[in-house]
């Protein structure tokens, strides 16, 4: 695994951003991530679009996780973010994003999804932020290296932390993320302190699913100082 500490988040941000766009144009599939974590590298990207530097139009999308049920038109969902944040910012095609059907049946909502990634995956280049409990999308603790997409129950201090009462996602598995080729992990604040600290130092465990990413021949951790403390 490498890791980076960088001195804030915008520094963070634009070091994570040159490892994304750093082999974009060889990769087919991009995993894209949601929370606050990585906005400001989007902000960039879609910077650099804007500025004619970038172009993501032969790109194939998938999203890690959504809360599940949910509709594309919750304002709370994970859809509604990556409109806001990137799929209008940037210029992928409607017809290459690949994204969880929460809103159907829980068997087809899996099958379907898992068809679209047995289809086109894997990913080439997947970001991803870890969670206060050391979860990857929504992979809590418990969840195993042969995990695949799924329907899972979310952990207590994960709604809490995301001020959510949605109790259940529908979320790649340890699997998928394991199989992209490049993974591309961003850590920000004091509260992710702990979790970075076990991914990286302490064992590999399901107890911590981030810590599986140290198996992983070409994981980059890219950390701002206070998330990086406890390393
Ligand atoms: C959420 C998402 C994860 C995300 C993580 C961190 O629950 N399911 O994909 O990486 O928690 O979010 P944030 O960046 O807002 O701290």
């Amino acid at each position: 695994m490498h890791v980076t500490v960088c001195d804030n988040y915008d520094e963070m941000s634009a070091a994570a951003l040159r490892e994304f766009t750093n082999g974009i144009s060889e990769a087919r599939v991009l995993g894209l991530a949601t929370g606050s974590t990585p906005l400001l590298l989007y902000s960039m990207l879609a910077g650099e679009y804007k500025k004619g530097r970038l172009s993501l139009a032969d790109k194939i999308t998938f999203n890690l996780d959504e809360y599940y049920p949910a509709s594309r038109s919750d304002t709370d969902s994970y859809w509604r973010y990556m409109q806001d944040n990137v799929f209008s910012r940037l210029d992928i095609r409607a017809q290459n994003i690949n994204f969880p059907e929460a809103s159907l049946s829980e068997e087809d909502a899996v099958t379907s999804y898992a068809k679209a990634y047995a289809r086109s995956g894997p990913v080439d280049i997947q970001l991803l932020g870890i969670g206060c409990n050391g979860h990857i999308a929504f992979n809590e603790p418990g969840s195993q290296t042969d995990s695949c997409i799924r329907i899972v129950r979310l952990a207590r201090d994960t709604m809490e932390r995301n001020s959510t009462q949605r109790d259940r996602a529908i979320t790649m598995g340890i699997k998928e993320i394991m199989d992209s080729r490049k993974i591309i992990l961003l850590a920000s604040g004091k509260e992710k302190a702990h979790a970075l600290a076990y991914a990286i130092k302490g064992p590999v465990s399901s107890a911590l699913p981030a810590s599986f990413l140290r198996r992983h021949g070409n994981a980059f951790v890219f950390a701002d100082a206070s998330a990086a403390t406890l390393l």
